[in-house]
């Protein structure tokens, strides 16, 4: 099996960009939902469905699962990724900016997924690129691949999105995982608890703009929280992104989720993360059935593999 088709939908995915969650619509991201659970067994099998294609992973900040999902989605497709990890020894180094290295990578590659500290980046690059541009995180503004992924594990592990109760906790100011998700939630039914000390509350137009479409609470603490939902969301404090590192030492291991905490959580509770993981969850966590943070990795290859597979014009 080469291509999948879904009948009865047309939306246009070949050739766009995916810069923020915000430019696609409920019925566009169900779409890829769907797609992807039929993608799934060729994340286990292979394709040949973007042979000859290539990707180009332009990292200007550090990643492990992002670009590797990236480029090993790109592989199971029949694709090639080529790019730079470590912006250091690219020409970056030698004062080349981001427009120029685009137009120039833009020569050599179908698709770019870009990586940069920086919250306009991937908006800019797109300006300028012939070839789509793919968000893989733009400083602390938006990530959207992985938003999408984790509605992706949240429908795969519930079977649903709408109806449940979903806490993000941890670093909802500077945390770009969270952002994304939070406006992905609100085109869905859902009840949202937002749980950070107040250092790090989530960001004022991400509030202002999900609180319109769906009931949203904030809390300094879990506990309250952890016996309510169904999903709970943690992430890590983004101690790169403090602009003063005495704030930092005051929140740091703020956020603690530990065998205890879980006491009074509901038996069917999952607990995903973006990873990496400093010290927000505790280890004895992992054995629990409440963990899906690892069944989540393998789901960002198929998530990926989907739109590749779409903004490569594989899948209609
Ligand atoms: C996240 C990121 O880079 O924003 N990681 C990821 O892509 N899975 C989360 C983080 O760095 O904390």
């Amino acid at each position: 099996m080469n291509r999948v088709v879904v009948l009865g939908v047309s939306l246009k995915f070949e050739g766009r960009d995916i810069i923020s969650v915000k430019d696609f619509s409920r019925k566009e991201i169900d779409y890829i939902l769907k797609i992807s659970q039929a993608m799934e067994p060729l994340a286990t099998k292979g394709s040949d469905m973007l042979k000859g294609k290539i990707l180009a992973t332009l990292f200007y900040e550090p990643s492990t699962r992002t670009r590797l999902s990236f480029e090993a989605a790109m592989h199971k497709l029949g694709g090639s990724a080529i790019g730079f990890a470590e912006a250091e020894i690219a020409s970056v180094k030698k004062g080349e900016n981001l427009a120029d290295t685009i137009r120039v990578v833009e020569n050599y590659a179908d698709v770019i997924a870009l990586r940069h500290p920086l919250e306009g980046a991937a908006r800019l690059a797109a300006e300028f690129s012939k070839v789509p541009i793919m968000n893989g995180g733009s400083g602390a503004g938006e990530h959207p691949t992985q938003a999408l992924l984790d509605l992706y594990t949240i429908m795969k592990e519930k079977g649903k999105i709408s109806g449940l109760k979903i806490a993000l906790a941890g670093d909802l100011r500077y945390g770009r995982t969270v952002h994304s998700l939070a406006y992905a939630l609100s085109l869905y039914n859902i009840e949202l608890y937002l749980v950070s000390p107040e250092l790090l509350r989530m960001r004022r137009e991400v509030l202002e703009t999900i609180r319109e479409k769906i009931p949203v609470t904030t809390r300094t603490s879990l506990e309250k929280v952890v016996s309510q939902v169904d999903v709970l969301y943690v992430t890590r404090i983004q101690k790169e992104r403090f602009p003063d590192p005495a704030e930092y030492a005051k929140i740091k291991g703020s956020c603690k989720i530990t065998l205890e905490t879980l006491n009074r959580a509901k038996e069917d509770l999952i607990i995903l993360h973006p990873l990496p993981r400093v010290d927000e969850i505790s280890a004895e966590v992992d054995g629990t059935s409440y963990a899906r943070y690892f069944q989540q990795v393998w789901n960002g290859i198929v998530v990926r593999m989907t739109l590749l597979a779409l903004i490569l014009g594989a899948i209609k």
